[in-house]
């Protein structure tokens, strides 16, 4: 039986034995397929993280995953990376401009997504109904609504997605973890993630759309906009595609936060101030200096983040004392307890302080602070050849919980106010203004489907 057949099979037994619902539980989760299947994976977004993506399936070649397809909507940036990899393995890849005739070919298993966010929702789901497993970065999403739609999509079908929050792979961050869990700096009471990272602004430079570019393709729900090379250089600082550096940086850190807390729900209430303080004579539509701060009312605990694009102190240390891929940057989160301290300074490391005295605790780093892509990637595919999202690191439940706290920020930031929020029903109280950020207008035909 065919890898596709075998899996329509598993699903149509697994539908008909629960004789209801597939949504509940991932109804093919049970069903195991051999550890050396090979998984035929397409790149989709090629032009920054996508080569990332690249280096880890590259690597996964001897684990029998193999690159099928390149995908971009920019016929120059996949054309170059089939061409750069022909060179390197004499390997050709085909290339494949339109993401829907890609989910058309069923000798293809999977897709990684390294898509702006305004597209990953809208991608996911439709491989999702096309059968295909899925690995999407950060943020899950674009908003709120549209993430719980994958979250639908992901459990209707049986397929698994995981979210490109790579820390959650990390042996060290997760020993951290577990030591937190089991008490090592007391009692939580605040935890505070920062995202300093030197950003340049830019001005919106309007220009004709180069010859191999699908404009179209690429603004996909986002509203109709010309051409712009401030968009493609800087989308994520645009709000149309992006959500700022709190939702591109800060989600890594914010996802370490709600698991150190074991807060498996959304905050009650939401502050966001902040500007285009460093830069503000350019086009960003996002704020360069950004603060968040939230709470829970079953935690008796403070979650607080901070963004900025300029100049910073080291902030504990983590801009000079730890390592990091760029120590330019500065990002991490502190957690702070009734016995001490813990810092997570980086992807694959956490470092104890404990006392008054500041006396070293549990601590665990590996040299060269690895971005630890590669163990997301051996994740991703140990749980498709098993069938079971359990055993994925880094679910889309879990992207999407961590994800929702920048799009508060992002809307506590709009509406320029303390906002309540109610986890339940995942609407703000009594608030029309703030609930219409919880979904955008999408521009047809590139509408995520209220029915998935
Ligand atoms: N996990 C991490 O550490 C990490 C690091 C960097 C970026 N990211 C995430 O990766 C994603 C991509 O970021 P980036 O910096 O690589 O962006 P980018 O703009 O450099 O690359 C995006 C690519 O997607 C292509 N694209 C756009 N629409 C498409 C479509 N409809 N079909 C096919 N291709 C399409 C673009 O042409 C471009 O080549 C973002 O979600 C970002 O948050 C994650």
């Amino acid at each position: 039986m065919s890898r596709e057949n075998r899996r329509d099979f598993i699903q149509k037994s697994a539908a008909a034995a629960a004789g209801a619902s597939l949504m509940a539980a991932p109804a093919i989760a049970k069903s195991r397929q051999s550890a050396n299947d090979r998984l035929r994976v397409c790149l989709v977004g090629l032009r920054g993280r996508g080569r990332r993506h690249l280096e880890a399936l590259h690597e996964m070649a001897k684990e029998n995953v193999e690159i099928a397809a390149f995908c971009d909507c920019d016929e120059r940036i996949a054309q170059t990376a089939s061409e750069n990899y022909e060179k390197r393995t004499g390997k050709k890849i085909p290339v494949i401009v339109d993401y829907q005739k890609m989910l058309e070919d069923k000798s293809i298993d999977a897709v990684s997504l390294a898509t702006p966010n305004h597209w990953h929702a809208l991608q996911t789901i439709w491989a999702c109904q096309a059968k295909k497993d899925v690995l999407v970065e950060k943020p899950a999403s674009h908003n709120i609504w549209e993430g719980k739609q994958m979250i639908k999509a992901a459990e209707k079908y049986g397929i698994i997605v995981q979210h490109g929050t790579q820390c959650r792979a990390s042996p060290n961050i997760r020993e951290g973890i577990q030591k937190l869990h089991e008490g090592a700096i007391g009692r939580i009471y605040m935890v505070r993630g920062v995202a300093f990272k030197r950003r340049a602004s830019g001005r919106d430079d309007f220009q004709p759309v180069p010859p191999g570019m699908h404009w179209d393709k690429w603004l996909g729900p986002a509203p109709d906009a010309k051409y712009n090379l401030l968009a493609i250089q800087r989308w994520r600082f645009l709000k149309q595609y992006g959500n700022g550096e709190i939702g591109d940086q800060g989600v890594h850190q914010l996802d370490i936060m709600r698991w150190g807390l074991q807060i498996d729900t959304h905050p009650n209430r939401v502050q966001s101030m902040g500007g285009m303080y460093m830069y503000p004579t350019g086009d960003q539509t996002t704020p360069g200096t950004q603060t968040f701060s939230c709470q829970y009312d079953d935690h008796d605990i403070m979650l607080q983040f901070d963004v900025r694009n300029g100049y910073t102190n080291p902030e504990a240390g983590m801009g000079t004392e730890y390592p990091f891929v760029d120590h330019r940057n500065v990002v991490g989160v502190i957690f702070l307890g009734t016995e001490g301290y813990m810092i997570f300074p980086n992807y694959s490391s956490y470092y104890t302080f404990l006392g008054s005295k500041r006396e070293p605790g549990p601590s665990a780093s590996t040299e060269g602070a690895p971005m630890m892509d590669l163990d997301l990637f051996q994740n991703w595919a140990s749980a498709i050849r098993q069938r079971d999202p359990s055993t994925l690191m880094a679910p889309i439940q879990e992207g999407y919980l961590s994800s929702v706290l920048p799009h508060l920020a992002n809307i506590a930031y709009e509406t320029r106010r303390t906002l309540e929020f109610d986890p339940k029903s995942e609407t703000f109280i009594g608030d029309d203004e703030a609930n219409q950020y919880l979904t955008r207008d999408y521009r047809a035909p590139y509408i995520v489907p209220q029915e998935v």
